[in-house]
């Protein structure tokens, strides 16, 4: 059984003491919620003054990014054990770092790699653009942006996935349920064949792109999503709250 997840990825907003501020709005309901994973991903000046205020939570906490060198000179960089001093998780490879930083598939197998190794979970970002959507190649993207270019050395089953089309984020243009079902489907016959059969059960993928409380349900409900990685909803505490409350429910009774 594959637990829930939702993710909140709050992409650069707020300062610490919004964060702060969020953060006391979402914890008591939110710490109601025992079936889900609740992650929330403030931005890197937050995420110690979060760590403080979660303790004894059962909120989880996660970072936008990192540096996948251990230390030295790389300056402006987070290593892996930076973050892992304060986090749990870490997204990776999010469409925005691979369109506006430059993020090749070798940078974000390098980092995949090097979260695993300090313990964190890395949640993997994948998804395809419009363009190349339009042009059919959905399945060749995908399948090349979870397919390690370097030899595989982990267990692909201990990862999130997040399948975030590139149309669908922060365009109000989510995926339908069903869409969103059949590529993620598709995600794990590429991992049983790629990776293994366990890998491809193990694995939770969440949805990602456009997703509120009025349509998180069309999601939840689908059987090969776990759960959702929320970006500009997940900046609202009642918004969120729904989103959690509603996975809660819906995958209680399944
Ligand atoms: P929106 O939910 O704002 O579309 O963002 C999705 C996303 O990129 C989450 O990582």
């Amino acid at each position: 059984m594959r637990v829930p997840l939702i993710a909140g990825n709050w992409k650069m907003n707020t300062t610490v003491s919004e964060a702060v501020e969020l953060v006391n709005q979402m914890r008591p309901e939110l710490d109601r919620i025992d079936n889900v994973e609740k992650v929330i991903c403030p931005p890197f000046v937050s995420l110690a003054a979060i760590k403080e205020l979660l303790k004894g939570s059962t909120i989880k906490l996660g970072a936008q990014n990192l540096y996948f060198e251990e230390k030295g000179a790389y300056t402006g960089e987070i290593s892996p054990s930076m973050v892992a001093d304060l986090c749990q998780f870490v997204i990776i490879g999010h469409s925005e770092r691979r369109q506006h930083f430059n993020e090749t598939i070798e940078v974000v197998d390098k980092k995949v790699k090097a979260a695993l190794e300090v313990g964190l979970t890395p949640i993997l970002c994948i998804g395809e653009s419009l363009e190349e959507n339009e042009a059919g190649r959905t399945e060749e993207v995908l399948t090349r942006q979870i397919s390690s270019p370097s030899d595989q050395k982990y267990y692909f089953g201990g990862l999130v996935l997040a399948y975030e089309p590139i149309w669908a984020i922060g365009t109000g243009r989510a995926a339908t349920g069903k869409q969103a079902n059949e590529t993620i489907g598709f995600i794990r016959q590429r991992i049983s064949q790629q990776h293994s059969m366990k890998a491809a059960q193990e694995v939770r993928v969440l949805y990602g792109g456009s997703v509120t409380a009025d349509n998180i349900a069309e999601f939840v409900n689908q059987p090969e999503i776990d759960g959702a990685l929320v970006g500009g909803a997940s900046l609202k505490a009642s918004e969120f709250l729904s989103i959690v409350k509603q996975t809660s429910e819906i995958k209680r009774v399944r």
